[in-house]
């Protein structure tokens, strides 16, 4: 298939497109590179550009005959949502409804969206599965759910076919070690360990030390990166007119805060000092997919279930890219 990828020289985006092109689909890499990296895509298929500009997208659907877009580009930051939400909300909802106008003039009628375990808010059923109500507890997870409303009402309006994927904690790296994780600011828990492990960060904060989980700190379901690109080829190849998925894509085990840092310990060989801090504003205790239903509407399940083998795909990248992709 010709394949656009909004946000692929970002984390998640490149570890897909890396898998795309592998299975043989022609790609495309749209970004406008304020979070990405011009060295985490193929400057062959990169197309540096904003989702708001409608006649730059429009131009390469009709040039590349684009069947499909896998839609990664948003602003990801949940503190930085609760301080400027104008940001997140032009960004992630009305730069999203440029996407999809300009898919439907084109005639572009399958996507692929990141969504988020964000859009559950604080759970009330844990593992969580896709039936869980969706109150989001900051902007950030708020416009996710803004666009999977919409997706679902242009599925049923315009025959839209779109799989709505709700991460969970993204990790690990590419296992060949080419691509990896570079965010700035990084706010995810395995980068940041293992900054600290190449001595780049003096400790790790560890947010609540009394949460009524068995070691006191939080629980989250850190999702290889690999796995998550799979699920978004095998959400790709169920897409018609119409169709509608809703799914979530976690591992279905969860690891506390003091567990990865074990883990991270282990894997790297260097002690790891934490601090212990205060409970974040707006942390639930615990957050763990529900992984039955990527089971039963994608066929999906995770590969990596192992945190050490994740953390050393992340060690692997990390370790050798100190500075990340260097821009
Ligand atoms: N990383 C996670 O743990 C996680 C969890 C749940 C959901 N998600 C979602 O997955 C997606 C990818 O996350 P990530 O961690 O790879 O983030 P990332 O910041 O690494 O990648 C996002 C990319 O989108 C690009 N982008 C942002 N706005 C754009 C715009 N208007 N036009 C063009 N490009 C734009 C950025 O430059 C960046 O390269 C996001 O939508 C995020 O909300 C991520």
């Amino acid at each position: 298939m010709n394949i656009l990828v909004t946000g692929g020289a970002g984390y998640v985006g490149s570890h897909a497109v890396k898998h795309l092109v592998g299975k043989g689909h022609n790609v495309w890499v749209f970004d406008n590179l304020v979070y990405g990296h011009r060295g985490a895509a193929d400057p062959k298929r990169f197309v540096q550009g904003d989702l708001h500009e409608k006649d730059k997208l429009a131009k390469l659907f009709r040039e590349h005959k684009i069947e499909a877009v896998m839609h990664f580009a948003a602003y990801a930051l949940v503190g930085e949502s609760v301080t400027d939400p104008a940001k997140y909300y032009q960004n992630n909802i009305v730069g999203t409804l440029a996407l999809l106008d300009t898919m439907r003039e084109c005639g572009v009628g399958k996507i692929v969206f990141s969504s988020t375990c964000a859009t559950y808010g604080v759970p009330q059923i844990v593992p969580i599965p896709e039936d869980h109500p969706q109150a989001p507890i900051n902007p950030y997870g708020y416009t996710k759910l803004v666009i999977e409303r919409a997706l679902e009402d242009y599925a049923h309006a315009y025959k839209l076919g779109f799989a709505a994927l709700r991460y969970f904690n993204a990790s690990g790296a590419a296992a060949d070690g080419s691509i990896g994780e570079d965010h700035t600011p990084e706010s995810h828990l395995i980068p940041l360990v293992l900054q600290v492990a190449l001595g780049q960060r003096e400790h790790i904060t560890i947010f609540g030390t009394d949460y009524p989980t068995p070691d006191g700190t939080c629980i989250r379901d850190y999702i290889h990166v690999d796995d998550l690109a799979t699920a978004h080829l095998k959400a790709l190849e169920k897409l018609g007119p119409g169709v509608a998925i809703k799914c979530n894509l976690g591992t279905g085990v969860g690891q506390s805060v003091r567990e990865v840092i074990t883990a991270c310990e282990e894997v790297t060989g260097k002690r790891i000092k934490t601090v212990e801090g205060p409970r974040r504003e707006g942390d639930p205790p615990e957050l763990v997919c529900n992984p039955a239903g990527a089971k039963r509407m994608l066929d999906w399940q995770a590969q990596h279930t192992d945190i050490k083998e994740t953390i050393a795909s992340a060690w692997k990248w990390h370790s050798a890219h100190p500075n990340g992709f260097g821009d």
